[in-house]
C-alpha cells in the first residue's frame, strides 16, 4: 500500500492521507480511525452500491447508514443533495458523524458537498470509485453541484479528512470510463513530467497489471498533490491542470444535450489535442510533438477529432467559460512535453485553426 500525505489547511488538522491499495476497503476499519465517529453515511449510487456497498457495510464498525441516489451528472442537483441533508437529520447525525463517499466524481462532487455544509461542515472521507476520481476529483478539496443548467455552479472548498484507493474497485468500471479517466492520467504527465507521460502512454490503459496501476494512480495523486498543495485555491500554478479543458470543456458542454454526448475525459483528450496544436503555433512544442501526443492517445483508446463540429457553437462556450476573468480566456498550454505554461493569450485565428484540425471533415 503507498500513503501519499497532502498539506492544506483542514479544520484543526493540517494534512490527510490518501491510502492506495488492492482490497483495502476490507481493512478501512483497522486503517482509519472509525471509532472517532458517532455515525456514518455512505453515499452511493445504484451502479456502485450493486458492486461494492456490501463489502464497505461490512467492513464498517459503528452504526452506519447507507444513501443510495440515481447514477451519473443529471443527479448532481440541489434535489440529490437535499435528500443526503434530510437524511442525515432524520437521523440526528451531528458533529461528530462522518459520510462517507463511496462513488465517481459525481458522488464525491455531492457528497462532500453535503457534507462541508451539514451542520456548517462535518468530516467526509472519500472512497473514489472511477479512475477519474481517483486521479483527479478526490484530490484538491473541491466540492459542488450543478445548478441553473451550469456546472459545478454551487460548492465549497473542502478538504476530505482521508482519501482510500482501492484499485480493486475499478475492476467493475465499464471499459469507457476506465479509458475516459486515463485521459487526466495522460494531462498529467503532458503538464508535469515527460518521465510519467512515457510510462502512462507505454501500454493501453486496460493492460497495466495491479502493482503498475497502483504505481500510476499515486503517480498521478502525487503530481495534482503538488500542485493544489502550492495553489489551494487555484490562483497561479494550479491553473496548469486545465491543458485541455479550454476546448474540452466547451466541446463536453456543447455536446451533452445532442444524441452523442462524450465523456468527461473524452472531451479532454480532444482538446488536449487542439491546445497542443495551438502550443505548436506559438511555437512552444514541435509538429512531431502533436503528432505523437496524438498516437498515445489514440493507442489509449481516446478519441482525438470530432464529427461536424461546430466552430462558433464551440467558440460561443469557450467565451462563456467560467475560468475567464474579465470577458478574456487564458489559456494553458504545453511549452514543452512534461511542462505546461498559463495565462496564456491565443488569437481567435489560431483557435479557429486548432479547431479546424480537429474537425474530422
Ligand atoms: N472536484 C473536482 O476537482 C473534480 C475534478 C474532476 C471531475 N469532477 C466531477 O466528477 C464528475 C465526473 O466523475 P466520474 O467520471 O467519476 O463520473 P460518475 O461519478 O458519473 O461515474 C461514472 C459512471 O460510472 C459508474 N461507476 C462508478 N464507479 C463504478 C464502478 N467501480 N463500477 C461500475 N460502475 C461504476 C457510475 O454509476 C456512473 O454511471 C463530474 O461531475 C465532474 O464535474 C470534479
Ligand atoms: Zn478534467
Amino acid at each position: 500500500m503507498k500513503t501519499i500525505t497532502v498539506n492544506v489547511e483542514h479544520k484543526t488538522e493540517s494534512s490527510y492521507d490518501i491510502l492506495i491499495g488492492v482490497n483495502i476497503l476490507e481493512q478501512l476499519n483497522s486503517l482509519l480511525d472509525l471509532s472517532q465517529y458517532s455515525q456514518a453515511a455512505i453515499i452511493t449510487d445504484t451502479n456502485i452500491a450493486k458492486f461494492h456497498l456490501q463489502k464497505l457495510q461490512k467492513a464498517i464498525k459503528i452504526p452506519t447508514r447507507s444513501i443510495i441516489l440515481s447514477p451519473g451528472e443529471s443527479a448532481k442537483t440541489i434535489q440529490s443533495t437535499e435528500i443526503i441533508w434530510k437524511e442525515l437529520a432524520d437521523a440526528k447525525f451531528d458533529r461528530k458523524s462522518v459520510v462517507i463517499n463511496l462513488g465517481g466524481g459525481v458522488i464525491g462532487d455531492m457528497g462532500g458537498f453535503a457534507a462541508s455544509t451539514y451542520m456548517r461542515g462535518i468530516d467526509f472521507i472519500n472512497i473514489p470509485t472511477t479512475i477519474l476520481a481517483q486521479v483527479d476529483e478526490s484530490v484538491g478539496g473541491k466540492t459542488g453541484i450543478d445548478f441553473a443548467g451550469i456546472k459545478n455552479l454551487i460548492g465549497t472548498f473542502e478538504q476530505p479528512s482521508a482519501v482510500v484507493i482501492d484499485t480493486e474497485i475499478v475492476k467493475t468500471l465499464p471499459d469507457r470510463e476506465f479509458i475516459s479517466g486515463f485521459a487526466e492520467i495522460i494531462k498529467h504527465g503532458l503538464i508535469v513530467s515527460r518521465d510519467y507521460y512515457d510510462l502512462v502512454t507505454s501500454k493501453h490503459p486496460r493492460e497495466f497489471s495491479e502493482g503498475e496501476l497502483i504505481e500510476i494512480i499515486a503517480g498521478s495523486c502525487e503530481i495534482k498533490r503538488k500542485i493544489v498543495e502550492e495553489d489551494t485555491k487555484e490562483k497561479g500554478h494550479r491553473k496548469v491542470l486545465n491543458f485541455g479543458h479550454t476546448i474540452g470543456h466547451a466541446i463536453e458542454a456543447l455536446l451533452l444535450k445532442t444524441e452523442t454526448p462524450i465523456l468527461h475525459g473524452e472531451a479532454i483528450s480532444i482538446g488536449m489535442v487542439a491546445e497542443a496544436k495551438i502550443s505548436q503555433y506559438k511555437k512552444y512544442i514541435s509538429e512531431a510533438d502533436v503528432i505523437a501526443i496524438e498516437e498515445s492517445l489514440v493507442n489509449a483508446g481516446l478519441p482525438t477529432a470530432i464529427e461536424s463540429i461546430d466552430i462558433n457553437g464551440i467558440k460561443e462556450k469557450i467565451k462563456s467559460d467560467k475560468k475567464n476573468v474579465d470577458g478574456k480566456t487564458k489559456w494553458t498550454l504545453l511549452d514543452e512535453v512534461g511542462i505546461a505554461v498559463y495565462d496564456e493569450e491565443v488569437s481567435d485565428a489560431l483557435v479557429t485553426q486548432a479547431l479546424e484540425f480537429i474537425s474530422n471533415e
